[in-house]
């Protein structure tokens, strides 16, 4: 028997669609009946309102690349940890793509970077009761086969753009979703064991980066860890350390 796969958690239930405004809806709109499989996913051909992180739309051409939602109920994770659901997400993905592209990075919070372009995007949205999560909608977006990206994401990649040729979107998802699989297992067992992994892959870690705060004025460091909560360390210039909370600062 192959390695764990009658007990898969994620991708047990797999939902499909030729075409769907937004899977992270559809699924936030399953949890509103009755309790869905943990490890539901959710997946189209065609998504048509994509939502991207803080109000954006997510650009998916039809038929080239892989959107997809995950129904989890990550009630184990106290709400201050809630983090660790992203580490485990973004861990997830790099460690995937990575045998056919290595070299990709999280962008913290949880973009996928290959250089200076990027390549997935990753939403979650959490349900939170009392002090712990009482389910997660992940939703994930790869840029696969897609040459041409709007203006307003002119940094966007796809593996194709990378000279990755993806014969089966459905191999892929089945790559990914064991590896998601996998990294949840990880985050059941022990949060802090993904700790070291999400910090090695970090986007421009101990490299001088420029951040532009709120105010407009920019500040140089270098960037080396994300706490428990999620928030940026950074060594600043002038020798402080400052921890920054997303929405806070942008990289410039
Ligand atoms: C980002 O802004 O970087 C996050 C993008 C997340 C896009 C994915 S595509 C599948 C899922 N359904 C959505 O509506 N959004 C996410």
């Amino acid at each position: 028997m192959s390695k764990d796969h009658n007990s898969a958690i994620v991708g047990k239930v797999l939902i499909e669609f030729n075409k769907l405004d937004s899977t992270n809806a559809y699924a936030l709109n399953l949890l509103t009946g009755n309790r869905p499989a943990e490890g539901t996913v959710i997946v189209t051909d065609h998504q048509t309102a994509g939502r991207g992180q803080m109000g954006t739309h997510w650009h998916s051409g039809s038929g080239k690349n892989l959107t997809f939602s995950i129904i989890l109920y990550p009630d184990f994770l106290a709400a201050t940890d809630q983090f660790y659901l992203n580490k485990a997400i973004a861990v997830a993905l790099v460690t995937s793509l990575s045998p056919l592209l290595p070299g990709i990075r999280i962008k913290w919070p949880n973009d996928i970077y290959i250089q200076n372009r990027k390549l997935a995007g990753i939403l979650i949205q959490n349900q939170i009761r009392g002090q712990h999560l009482q389910a997660s909608v992940i939703g994930i977006g790869l840029n696969v086969r897609q040459t041409d990206f709007p203006s307003e994401v002119p940094n966007a990649t796809s593996l194709l753009l990378e000279g990755v040729e993806v014969v089966s979107l459905n191999q892929l998802l089945k790559v990914i979703l064991s590896g998601l699989d996998n990294h949840y297992r990880q985050l059941r067992q022990q949060p802090s064991s993904l700790d070291a992994t999400y910090r090695h892959l970090l986007y421009r870690r101990q490299e001088a980066t420029r951040f532009e705060l709120s105010d407009g004025t920019t500040v140089e460091g270098y960037i080396q860890d994300v706490d428990a909560s999620g928030r940026l360390e950074v060594s600043l210039n002038n020798g402080k350390k400052h921890f920054f909370s997303f929405k806070e600062i942008v990289y410039r």
